[in-house]
């Protein structure tokens, strides 16, 4: 028997994707009534966390969202044959992310017809802290496939290939479209990851996909990465619009970017394996001097709480705090650095045994910032060498632009992008 979902044309994706939801939200809704039924059948979910983050705004939500339990980063190819279909695809994208980030109802289906939902969530969506962040990469932006190449973000390259990188055979790099789903269960993500692969199918093709866990705070803090260390404590204060401006947002017509680009931001992710094996070998004070920080407490190691300042001009030879130690290379605190800091929202990843039966795991790197070469890679290339890089190894990840959010209920992702 052919199946329906295959044979679908260029416009049936976009049909089947509005497919499913009841109410205002069900079949043939236009965005604005699915924006109206998703705010009111929020209040219907009555399991997960019950917490809904907006997804409409000039910015992307998933990026200055603290980060949730649970995470994904997948990366897909663009199939979608030409321009049109490309904006379908977007279109899909929107109506997708908005109906599952506020939860709701599930239309029933006749026994005789493929249920519209996976039902892994029960026959009520959750509000559950999901956020679905999307991303493209500077492969998209190509001359051939859909006419893109002078709208590309200024910054956005395919991510060069770094000092101390493990790459060469990595099947997890690069792609045209990114999306980074949090929420706060781990069935959540799957779901909606589920969902959008259903309704999208035909115009985007998985290419890697890496899962990631926030822990809770042991015993209290920032949580912990899998090297036992407080990890992200020292972070852009994203409560500032001061500093969200210089440091994350693009700007649309500055630094030679292109209008559409306005309230995106650049995303790097790095798969980074933990040798774990290794590290667990390795005295405290070592450990420490390596990372800059108490392993117990965060603190830096001139200080006695993970909120102090290091101060790094009382120590210009490195007495406490070695000059190649992980913090003090990756922020100097010096004026002329400044304007390189990076929003970093890294999840942890723990993936089973490698063909050696070492243990699979590490941190999948994920940060935002407002320029990636003047950020990111200048981070990055002062961190070559470092004494770290023995125990630590970047195997894939990518460089993508996070699109512009979301700002009304008639929007959809990229219409700056694709707008004729
Ligand atoms: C597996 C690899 C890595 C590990 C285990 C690691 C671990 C840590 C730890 C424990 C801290 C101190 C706590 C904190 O402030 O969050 C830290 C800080 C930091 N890391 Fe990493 N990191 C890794 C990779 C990277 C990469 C690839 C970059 C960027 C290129 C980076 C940039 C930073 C920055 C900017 C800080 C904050 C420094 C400060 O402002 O004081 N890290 N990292």
């Amino acid at each position: 028997m052919s199946d329906p979902q295959l044979s679908l044309g260029r416009r049936g994706f976009l049909q089947r994707a509005t497919a499913g939801m009841v109410g205002a939200a069900a079949l043939g809704a236009t965005a604005a009534d699915s924006a109206r039924a998703a705010s009111s059948s929020a209040s219907v979910s009555s399991s997960g966390s019950g917490r809904v983050i907006p997804f409409e705004g000039p910015h992307q939500s998933g990026i200055l969202t603290p980060p949730q339990a649970a995470a994904s980063f997948v990366s897909f190819d663009v199939i979608a044959p030409d321009r049109a279909a490309l904006r379908e695809l977007f279109a899909v994208l929107t109506d997708r992310v908005r109906l599952l980030t506020a939860g709701g109802s599930v239309a029933a289906t006749d026994l005789a017809s493929a249920p519209a939902d996976s039902g892994t969530l029960g026959p009520v969506l959750p509000a559950d802290g999901l956020t679905v962040t999307v991303g493209v990469g500077a492969s998209l932006f190509d001359e051939q496939r859909y006419g893109l190449a002078s709208r590309r973000p200024a910054k956005l390259t395919a991510m060069p290939v770094f000092p101390d990188d493990d790459m060469a055979h990595s099947t997890e790099l690069h792609g045209d479209l990114s999306l980074q789903l949090c929420a706060d269960s781990r069935d959540t993500v799957a779901h909606a990851l589920r969902d959008i692969a259903k309704h999208t199918r035909g115009a985007i093709q998985a290419r890697w996909k890496i899962d990631g866990t926030h822990s809770a705070p042991r015993p209290s803090g920032t949580p912990r990465n899998h090297l036992g260390f407080k990890d992200g404590i020292a972070n852009p204060d994203t409560t500032s619009g001061a500093v969200t401006d210089a440091l994350v947002w693009t700007h649309g017509g500055r630094d030679g970017e292109p209008a559409w680009t306005e309230g995106g931001s650049y995303q790097v992710i790095r798969i980074i394996r933990m040798l774990v094996e290794f590290w667990d070998r390795v005295s405290l004070d070592e450990q420490e001097r390596m990372i800059g920080r108490r392993r117990d407490s965060g603190a830096p190691l001139d200080g006695s709480a993970e909120t102090d300042i290091p101060g790094y001009k009382a120590d210009p030879a490195g007495l406490f705090t070695p000059m190649d130690a992980h913090i003090r290379l990756a922020n100097p605190r010096t004026p002329a650095t400044a304007s390189q800091q990076i929003l970093r929202r890294g999840y942890n990843y723990e993936r089973g045994l490698d063909t050696d039966g070492n243990l699979d795991l590490g941190l999948v790197f994920c940060c935002y910032q407002q320029d990636v070469s003047r950020q990111f890679a200048a981070v990055q290339s002062r961190l070559a060498g470092e004494p770290l890089v023995d125990y630590v190894s970047p195997t894939g990840g990518g460089y993508f632009f996070a699109l512009p959010g979301v700002r009304n209920p008639h929007d959809t992702f990229a219409s700056g992008l694709l707008a004729e």
